[in-house]
């Protein structure tokens, strides 16, 4: 295996992300945290996995970032939930001091890498890492619309009771509570939901959508979602990997796109080897503009509080 994958942040998306490219044998992957013992346990585990996985993916467990060097793509996951006490802010600068160091670090050995941000808030920490590497805005791309998108086609699919593989959805915006589900571009089998849903129905998936990351933390009680958030980074560091040219919304650094400038903010885009290859613009009726507007405003405030 000669293409190699470094997951920053050894927790519950971290270690789902390592494992899941490790089962697929996409890459070898390195698993880096501060903890010490724990990314060397999770990926001994791992590695211990492969056999029966049919995969001769290498896997290891670091805290030292001289074993990333020359990573093709580095996920970066490092940083805190938020605890009790603790304003949005606090959580904002605290993950934004975690973001920097880590990035640094990361530059510095893998200077040519494509990251994917994955750490929240999202679209902001994506702006902090663009800002720190000083990349290209082609190689940091922040993972939020293939999770979103793939919470919709969960809730079209239970609705109409077809199979996900017949679903398409679209949500675009910034990674929180505006962010901009689609309805008229999200499908199934080709027939856009607006046919086949009623306004009703489409309206409570699109709120269920805009609240799948809240769903969940109110039921785990502890933590945050991490299977689907994984699966979508994986999805992107597939299509990556393997120069796909698939269209998946990602969050970007829009430079004048939908009318938005120096700002990250999920739109569609064509990931391929070299990152980001294309930004798709799609006509959006003025509400859909508005909302979308809207969204950035509010990614907008957080890159204010941390200056990036
Ligand atoms: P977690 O708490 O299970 O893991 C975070 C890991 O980061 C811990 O192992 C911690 O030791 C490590 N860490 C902290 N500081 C570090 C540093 N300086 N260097 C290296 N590692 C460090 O959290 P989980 O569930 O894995 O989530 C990780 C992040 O991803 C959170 O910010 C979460 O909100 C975000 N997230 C984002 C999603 C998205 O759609 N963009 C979806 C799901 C989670
Ligand atoms: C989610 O959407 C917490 O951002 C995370 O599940």
């Amino acid at each position: 295996m000669n293409r190699k994958v470094s997951v920053i942040g050894s927790g519950n998306v971290g270690a789902t992300v390592a494992r899941s490219i490790a089962d697929k044998e996409l890459a070898d992957v390195v698993l880096v945290d501060i903890l010490e013992g724990v990314p060397q346990g999770k990926a001994l585990d791992m590695l211990e996995a492969c056999p029966i996985e049919k995969s001769d993916a290498r896997v290891l467990g670091t805290n030292d970032y001289a074993d990333t060097a020359n990573s093709d793509v580095v996920v970066v996951t490092a940083g805190l939930a938020r605890k009790p006490g603790m304003s949005r802010d606090d959580l904002l600068n605290k993950n934004h001091a975690i973001i920097k160091d880590v990035t640094a670090k990361v530059v510095k050995h893998s200077p040519k890498a494509i990251i994917v941000p994955v750490t929240n808030p999202l679209d902001a920490m994506a702006q902090a890492i663009l800002r720190e590497s000083g990349f290209p805005r082609e190689r940091v791309i922040g993972m939020a619309g293939v999770l979103d998108s793939a919470r919709m086609r969960a809730f079209i699919a239970m609705e109409l009771n077809v199979s996900v593989e017949n679903t398409h959805a679209f949500v675009l915006g910034g990674h929180g509570d505006t962010m901009v589900p689609l309805a008229r571009y999200s499908t199934v089998a080709g027939i856009p939901i607006t046919e086949l849903l009623s306004a009703e129905a489409i309206d409570r998936i699109v709120k269920r959508t805009a609240s799948g990351g809240a769903e969940i933390v109110k039921l785990l009680g502890t933590g945050s979602a991490y299977y689907a958030p994984a699966s979508a980074a994986v999805e992107m560091v597939e299509a990556i990997l393997k120069d796909k040219k698939k269209i998946l919304p990602c969050s970007v650094f829009l430079q004048g796109e939908y009318g938005i400038r120096d700002l990250f903010v999920g739109v569609p885009v064509k990931l391929g080897a070299r990152g980001v290859e294309q930004i798709v613009e799609i006509k959006l009726t003025a509400e859909e503009d508005a909302a979308l507007k809207k969204s950035a405003a509010a990614v907008k405030e957080l890159t204010d509080v941390i200056k990036v």
